[in-house]
């Protein structure tokens, strides 16, 4: 839109540009039109009138050369006329208005005419200068002998025919003057004929000495090149020259003067094509002016109306379009063609994007009502209680399950927190021992008075709230407990059964060589001894065995390096595999030390190794790999090629007694020992394998803390003493003490719980019952979890109370003495 404002507006100005162009290249040319007139044409016109008054003067002026009367003047006058022809020569001008009318002859070919007339001019003036100089001395000749002649014809002296012959004399000098004052040609040739006629007629008389003389004298006046006659007719002849020369001159002057008057003329003509040829370019220019202006005016009021119509049109169609999204209805749409690359063109395309926006909402809004609907009815109908507290811990919401699982009515009065709300129930005592902070994690359980297990478990929500989700479990755990219950005697059937399958072999060993030594008298015993010791060796180790499976094997934990430890059997461990069997041990840069007992440790590892061994039947591949998971633990993980396990062997394989390898002599013991025994150590053991894929088995150590790193030896006396009685608790107190234990008291199983999570103690000394949810064998348990072993003492004033009491774990019988005291240590 704002293109093709800018558009319309970038026209308009360059219209009018254009016309302001226009009308200033023809206000310039006008005017230097004008500027040519004034200064060339009217200037030169009047240089060649002024040239054509020179060339009149000049006319006027060339007679007076005729009556100079020296050579000097004459050259001089000429001259100056030469000077004035060459002026208007060299400054007659050259412009010409319009060739076509060229005049027939320049002014140049005038100029040399004009100069060619002087030049005769001052030729004959100086020509009739010289002749007129010689004919005045002729003159006098001829003056002096008439005055002779004139006297010798009216002296009485001589006779007739003297006086005769004078007078003819006397005539013929008279017609020799007369021809010098002749007017013309004609005239002196008459004086010269009739001057002959006389100079014949003479020839018929005698002439006396004088006469002669006087007539040689006429004669040489008369005659020749410089007598009167010649000189008369020269003279003439270069006067007419003279005149000659001025008539062509005048005349030549006068054509000047026609060029100048033709000149000016042509420039008059010219000016009147000039205002012809200006007032045609502003007439053009006007037009121009008015064409453009029209067509400007014809843009303006075009891209108005365009710009006006279709902003205002595609504006009210897009608000039409959005009142109807507004009121809902999702139809509304825009022609998908409309809208160009323009703002009106973004409007479009925003109302789809709305409209689009729209859609989706509408979408995730049914979606949002069919998932709450579904919460609903999920939150409503659910067994389990369930409870969404905020991030301080306030119970925002709860479902009718809740309270029918904590069994409170109603009408029971609205609690904060969810311990709060258990309060309220049957649940208080329990949920006095335990800890149900806001920031739980995980789950624990709760038994009611009676006897009602509640489950709770807590998960974080991303507000940093809590959803408490609280299960009924009291028939799932007895199940539970019932299937564990089966499942240990099952196991531990088979295991006696085992056992005493063993040991009634050993048993009957020793009764058949007890009984040989008995009757062979004094032979030989010792081979029977040898069978006898073999046989107490083999139980020996079967207990051995049977006490790593029930974790109660003797450890002594230190803190060792688990790279050095696996690289110190690697070797041992080589021996001892088949010859086609290859064996990798990948081990961390890092040292990686946990607290566990090496032999054992060593003698688990080379169980799993053996077991890889056996599953691969001729050629194969062990790899045992060292790493570190997470922050606290350890890995060790064993993986082989060999033929793997199938389902009902994997499920069985930590089973004690559990073999498939009876022919080749397994006892079924390897796994289970070594399951028992990372359990013991605080491990956790992880079997991966399928048939004919390998197997791999994980074993999870922690880590040693740095305390343990540090020190590692623990201080063996750390001892926590619980005991709700106060009088009991001194006095046992004092016991231990005085055996030099380092005594932490507690009054409380859920004080005691939380000491016991946090510190690690060599002996826990526990009363029986703490008068709450916690007692003592919870305590006892719960030492058991931690990678530290705790030597745990049950006491009670209640000696059927042992019956409870684990076997790992010592009883006493209240009132504790220090007898008692160190027996069960
Ligand atoms: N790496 C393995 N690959 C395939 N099967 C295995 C592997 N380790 C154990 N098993 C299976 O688990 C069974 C139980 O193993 P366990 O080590 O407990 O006993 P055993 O090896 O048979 O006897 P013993 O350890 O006394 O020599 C084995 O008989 C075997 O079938
Ligand atoms: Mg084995």
């Amino acid at each position: 839109m704002r293109g093709r404002l800018w558009a319309a507006l970038t026209l308009l100005s360059v219209a009018v540009l254009s016309a302001s162009a226009v009308t200033w290249v023809a206000l310039q040319r006008v005017d230097a039109r004008l500027q040519d007139l004034h200064q060339e044409t009217l200037s030169q016109v009047a240089q060649a009138i002024d040239l054509s008054k020179r060339s009149s003067d000049l006319a006027t002026t060339a007679p007076y050369l005729l009556n100079q009367r020296s050579n000097f003047l004459i050259e001089q006058e000429g001259a100056k006329l030469l000077t004035v022809l060459d002026r208007v020569r060299t400054d007659w001008p050259e412009t010409r208005f319009d060739s076509a009318q060229d005049p027939q002859t320049p002014v140049s070919d005038i100029l040399d005419s004009m100069t060619a007339g002087v030049s005769d001019l001052v030729a004959a003036s100086r020509s009739l200068d010289t002749l007129q100089a010689q004919l005045r001395e002729r003159t006098v000749v001829l003056g002096v002998l008439r005055n002779t002649a004139t006297t010798a014809t009216a002296s009485p002296d001589g006779d007739d025919a003297a006086r005769l012959i004078w007078w003819s004399l006397q005539s013929m000098n008279s017609d020799s003057l007369n021809a010098a004052y002749a007017g013309n040609l004609i005239g002196v040739g008459e004086e010269q004929r009739h001057y002959l006629r006389q100079r014949e007629a003479l020839n018929e008389f005698p002439l006396n000495a004088q006469q002669e003389v006087f007539l040689q004298q006429l004669e040489g006046a008369v005659w020749g090149v410089t007598g009167i006659f010649e000189l008369r007719r020269l003279e003439l002849s270069s006067n007419l020259e003279a005149q000659n020369a001025l008539f062509r001159i005048r005349h030549d002057a006068n054509r000047i003067n026609e060029l100048a008057g033709e000149y000016a003329g042509q420039a008059e003509a010219f000016l009147a094509g000039e205002r012809v040829a200006s007032s045609r370019t502003i007439w053009g220019a006007r037009m121009s002016v008015a064409a453009i202006s029209a067509v400007s005016l014809a843009l303006a009021m075009t891209a108005a109306i365009y710009v006006s119509q279709y902003v205002t049109f595609n504006i009210t169609r897009v608000s039409a379009a959005m009142v109807r999204l507004a009121n809902g209805d999702r139809a509304s749409a825009l022609p998908r063609r409309l809208g160009g690359k323009d703002e009106i063109g973004d409007l479009f395309r925003s109302f789809r994007s709305f409209r689009a926006n729209a859609l989706r909402l509408d979408r995730s809004n049914r979606q949002l009502d069919q998932r709450n609907a579904l919460f609903e009815k999920v939150f409503t109908n659910i067994s389990d209680g369930i409870a969404i507290a905020d991030a301080t811990g306030r119970v925002t919401a709860r479902n009718p399950a809740f309270l029918k699982i904590l069994k409170l009515s109603d009408d029971s009065a609205e609690a904060a927190s969810l311990v709060d709300w258990l309060h309220q129930g049957r649940f208080a005592e329990a949920a006095q021992g335990i800890d149900l902070r806001h920031d739980h994690r995980g789950h624990c359980e709760l038994v009611s008075s009676d006897g009602q297990v509640l489950d709770i478990r807590a998960s974080k929500l991303p507000d940093d709230g809590r959803v408490w989700l609280l299960a009924d479990v009291t028939e799932r755990r007895k199940m539970s407990d019932r299937l564990q219950q089966i499942d240990r005697i099952e196991t531990l059937g088979k295991v006696a059964g085992d056992t005493a399958h063993d040991f009634a072999n050993i048993l009957s060993t020793i009764r058949t060589h007890a009984h040989l030594l008995e009757t062979r008298g004094h032979g030989d015993a010792s081979e029977s001894l040898d069978a006898i010791g073999n046989a107490v060796d083999f139980g020996a180790s079967l207990t051995d065995r049977l006490l790593a499976f029930a974790r109660k094997q003797n450890l002594t934990p230190e803190v060792v390096d688990l790279s050095a430890l696996i690289e110190g059997m690697a070797d041992l461990v080589e021996i001892g595999l088949k010859p086609n069997v290859t064996l990798d041990i990948a081990l961390p840069m890092m040292p990686l030390q946990v607290r566990v007992d090496p032999g054992q440790l060593e003698s688990a590892l080379l169980n799993l190794l053996l077991n890889a061994n056996n599953a691969i039947e001729d050629v194969g591949h062990i790899k045992v790999t060292l790493d570190q998971l997470g922050t606290d633990q350890a890995r060790i993980l064993i993986e082989d090629d060999g033929h793997g396990m199938p389902l009902d062997v994997l499920d069985r394989a930590i089973e004690p007694f559990f073999t498939t390898r009876e022919g080749e002599g397994g006892t079924g013991l390897g796994l289970s020992i070594v399951y028992g025994f990372i359990r013991q150590t605080g491990g956790h053991f992880n079997i991966e394998s399928a048939a004919g894929h390998g197997t791999q088995i994980e074993v999870l150590l922690p880590l040693a803390v740095a305390d343990q790193v540090h020190k590692h030896l623990p201080s063996a006396n750390a001892c926590l003493l619980v005991e709700d009685d106060p009088k009991t608790r001194a006095s046992v107190e004092k016991l231990l003490v005085e055996l030099g234990f380092d005594v932490t008291t507690s009054d409380t199983g859920h004080e005691a719980m939380m000491l016991l999570k946090h510190n690690q103690f060599d002996l826990l000394i526990s009363d029986l019952d703490l008068g709450g949810t916690i007692d003592g064998l919870d305590l006892v348990e719960a030492a058991g979890w931690g990678p530290h072993h705790v030597k745990t003492i049950i006491m009670s004033g209640k000696s059927s109370a042992k019956k409870g009491v684990p076997e790992h774990t010592a009883f006493i019988e209240k009132p504790v003495t220090s007898n008692t005291l160190a027996q069960a240590l």
